[in-house]
């Protein structure tokens, strides 16, 4: 039988964020980080989890990757205030080295956890696209642990209502070892932006 972790109760439906005790990672982080953007955006962006700054802030993407998706998004033509902005795990997942925190991979059984809340997000935004910047977020958006970016990228999947067109996340780039794979990555983050504008104006044309 599965030993039961202190201060976690991966059943309970937390009334807020804040509350939540699905999985252990509010023990470590500052915060919990929320979703940002309009409503009803008819694009949603899910990243993996806060970094270090969006842990401190409480806003997603507004760290280094938040830059570089921010760079994107402008070469994409697709306006940030009109997306809605989000990560597959609400809490920063870290471990320390020296005096920084490191960014961890949050494990399967923490993404599904917080699917919890992507869902709820997703319900009430109602986007016609989804983006998932890397395999996290495309394994929470799916609901399959097992789907990879390599099977995906390159053409928009139907999936419950929502295109999903999956790219690499910004920190993949970021973390490059030389300029040429640098660039390659960030112009197929900008092409996976740029075609989930297109769904999205082919949908308005549509209706
Ligand atoms: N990386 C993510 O996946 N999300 C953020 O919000 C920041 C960095």
């Amino acid at each position: 039988m599965a030993t039961k972790q202190p201060g976690v109760e991966p059943d309970q439906t937390p009334e807020s964020l804040d509350e939540c005790r699905r999985c252990a990672l509010w023990k470590d982080a500052t915060q919990a980080v929320p979703g940002a953007g309009p409503r009803h955006a008819p694009m949603m962006i899910v990243g993996e989890q806060p970094g270090d700054q969006e842990d401190l802030q409480g806003e997603p993407f507004v760290g280094p990757a938040g830059a570089m998706l921010d760079r994107a998004l402008v070469e994409a033509g697709v306006a940030r205030q009109e997306v809605y902005v989000t990560n597959a795990v609400k809490h920063f997942k870290w471990e320390p080295r020296g005096k920084r925190r490191m960014h961890k991979t949050p494990a399967q059984r923490e993404i599904d956890a917080c699917r919890y809340w992507l869902e709820q997000e997703t319900g009430d935004v109602g986007p016609k696209v989804i983006v998932a910047l890397g395999a996290t977020a495309l394994k929470s958006v799916l609901r399959n642990s097992k789907a990879t970016l390599q099977a995906t990228m390159g053409h928009a999947v139907e999936h419950e209502g929502h295109a999903i067109v999956a790219t690499y996340h910004p920190s993949f780039a970021l973390r490059a070892p030389d300029p040429e794979t640098r660039e390659r990555v960030y112009k197929a983050i900008v092409d996976a932006l740029r075609e989930a504008h297109r769904l999205v104006s082919r949908h308005h044309k549509a209706r």
